[in-house]
């Protein structure tokens, strides 16, 4: 292991982390560029901010989870 921590971290049942600069492109696709350290991602398609996770998955049934 090099000890570099990776790019994209999938959190289970929850958003995609990712660290450092990024451009995202959403299901319009219109692009957002991440301007923290460290921005979630929504994968449950649920937030109310999307792209960005606001933490509604975290309420949603298990099998609603991504
Ligand atoms: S993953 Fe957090 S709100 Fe969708």
């Amino acid at each position: 292991m090099s000890g570099r921590r990776a790019d994209i971290v999938l959190c289970p049942a929850g958003p995609m982390l990712l660290r450092g600069q990024h451009t995202i492109t959403d299901d319009d696709g219109v692009e957002h560029t991440t301007t923290r350290p460290v921005s979630a991602v929504c994968r449950c398609g649920k937030s109310a901010s999307k792209p960005w996770c606001d933490g509604t998955h975290k309420v949603l049934p298990k099998k609603l989870r991504p």
